[in-house]
């Protein structure tokens, strides 16, 4: 018995590793993407991209670097997956004529499948995005944007408490903080109230930090993603104490679609239109039907992961190269305290748009934060597609990231500065269609708006309101790895004192 489960046990391993050399054969020889250029072992097989970012423990993004500088602007990265380096073909993939589907294998990690975010298909997103836009609309963020005024209050004072109190403050967890309050009461008019948390170690905001690292061995391995996915919550309290605050995340978002499901008019005693009053209205979501429980909820989710992270990172960023910079620190504040002369009169965010010196800060913060720095994979069309100087084959992946476009010496002189001058030349506005941060064309960002909103409102009161020092002496960026989103080091935050100034 013993022997028949040796040589069954053997004979399927030898299938298996045969079935595989075959295969790696195959995509040495004869795929379609035999041509371009590339690692071997990148082109036999997908295990390259596993080896180097799960087993090596690297950042994707410093390996595609490192691939770009030695075989060119295009680079074969997986059997069927390129990647490309030049500015020019960022805008031939992600523009408003291309209907390319996102790539199933990465974008099914999320457990989004049904949301704005992971539907893969134009259609299904685009029928999603319709219903939901008007409430992220440039005039909807305008009419609510005291809320985002008073997160800021309430994040100021708090930084202001920690001072008196001679400690400094982790701002990338402070900024998530309160970008998370916004967001959920922005969407569902829910106040989570994380900016309160002691030291701004909010639950929900250290639960989504530490499913930065475990998202990257999911999109290796999809089964260990799938059996975490359906693991109860309890479990996962129990053996990860990091992710329980995301257990309760979701729990609480699981409850409110609940209960909006159950009982619609509860909706009523919203202060403001939200997410639900879009998408359960039978009259907006004709052409699908009135989206499930599982699909409101996927796409609470996905709003919640995606209106968190990057606007309160991209302040962080920008705020650090201020600080190593006394003459941009000095001014930004200048030019803040004269747009804002009394400290308790919040300055409308339409009029701070109009401050030049506080507008480049943020295009040049947009610009050098890591921002979304995975690669946005696309398939492509069963037509096939011209990207950058290179002929692809339909069906096959194909992305970018926007670090490629924002540190391109080809269009940003001296690209690693951090310079918001290049943006107030007469020729600057040259420059703007190369700020991609929010990507371009059907899937670019939805919460645009919001995103502007609190870089605007959240620049003016921390440095209005404060004298800000560094806790130590660092360099003008944070060390991050890529996650899709960036994790940064957290012994690396930026810290800082933030001192209340008088008037
Ligand atoms: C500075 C802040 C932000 C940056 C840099 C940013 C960046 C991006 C990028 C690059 C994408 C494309 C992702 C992809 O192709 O897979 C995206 C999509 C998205 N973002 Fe943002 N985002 C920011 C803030 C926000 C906020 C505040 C929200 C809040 C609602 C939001 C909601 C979304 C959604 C729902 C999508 C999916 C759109 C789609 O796939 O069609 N983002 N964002």
């Amino acid at each position: 018995m013993a022997s028949m489960i040796v040589l069954l046990v053997g004979t399927s391993l030898a299938a298996f590793l045969v079935t595989r050399l075959l295969q790696g054969i195959y995509n040495l020889t004869a795929h379609p993407l035999a041509q371009f250029p590339g690692p071997r072992i990148a082109a036999a097989s997908e295990w390259y991209k596993t080896w180097q970012e799960v087993f090596l423990s690297r950042s994707w993004i410093d390996v595609l670097y490192e691939l770009h500088d030695k075989y060119g602007e295009v680079v074969r990265v997986g059997p069927n997956e390129l990647h490309f380096s030049n500015p020019s073909a960022f805008t031939d993939i992600y523009n408003n004529s291309n209907r390319w589907d996102k790539e199933g294998k990465l974008y099914r990690c999320f457990g989004e499948d049904r949301s704005s975010f992971g539907y893969l298909t134009y259609r299904e997103a685009k029928q999603r995005k319709d219903v939901m836009a008007p409430l992220f609309s440039k005039r909807a963020t305008i009419d609510l944007q005291d809320l985002v005024h008073k997160n800021l209050d309430r994040l100021c004072k708090a930084l202001a408490a920690r001072d008196a109190a001679g400690k400094s403050s982790d701002m990338i967890f402070g900024l998530r903080c309160f970008t998370l309050d916004t967001i959920t009461q922005f969407c569902f008019a829910k106040d989570v109230e994380a900016t309160s948390a002691p030291d701004f170690q909010a639950p929900i905001v250290v639960a989504m930090d530490a499913s930065l690292a475990p998202f990257v061995v999911f999109r290796n391995f999809e089964l260990v993603r799938k059996i975490v996915f359906s693991l109860p919550g309890w479990f996962t309290k129990m053996t990860t104490p990091p992710m329980a605050g995301l257990v309760d995340l979701q729990e609480m978002l699981g409850a409110q679609v609940k209960e909006v499901v159950r009982n619609p008019s509860s909706l009523d005693n919203a202060p403001h239109a939200i997410v639900y009053h879009r998408l359960l209205d039978p009259e907006l979501n004709q052409a699908t039907g009135v989206p499930v429980p599982g699909s409101l909820y996927e796409e609470a989710q996905g709003l919640l992961f995606g209106g968190a992270d990057s606007a309160a990172n991209t302040l962080a960023a920008g705020t650090l190269q201020l600080l190593s910079n006394p003459s941009q620190y000095k001014r930004l504040k200048d030019e803040i305290i004269a747009a804002w002369p009394s400290l308790h009169t919040f300055p409308k965010w339409e009029e701070l748009e109009k401050l030049p010196y506080l507008t480049a800060v943020i295009q040049e913060s947009l610009r050098t934060a890591p921002g979304v720095p995975g690669p946005l994979l696309r398939v492509v069309p069963p037509s096939g597609a011209r990207i950058g100087n290179a002929t692809v084959p339909g069906g096959t992946t194909v992305g970018m990231t926007t670090l490629f476009v924002h540190r391109s010496s080809e269009i940003f002189t001296k690209p690693n500065d951090f310079d918001p001058e290049r943006w107030l030349g007469a020729d600057s506005y040259k420059l703007e269609k190369w700020i991609v941060a929010f990507s371009k064309g059907p899937r670019s960002c939805l919460g645009q708006n919001l995103a502007m909103c609190e870089l605007y409102l959240g620049f003016a009161h921390l440095f209005r309101r404060f004298d800000l020092r560094l806790e130590g002496t660092r360099g003008p960026e944070m060390p991050w790895k890529e996650a899709f989103l960036p994790f940064f080091a957290p012994d690396k935050h930026l810290r800082l004192y933030c001192k209340p100034v008088e008037q």
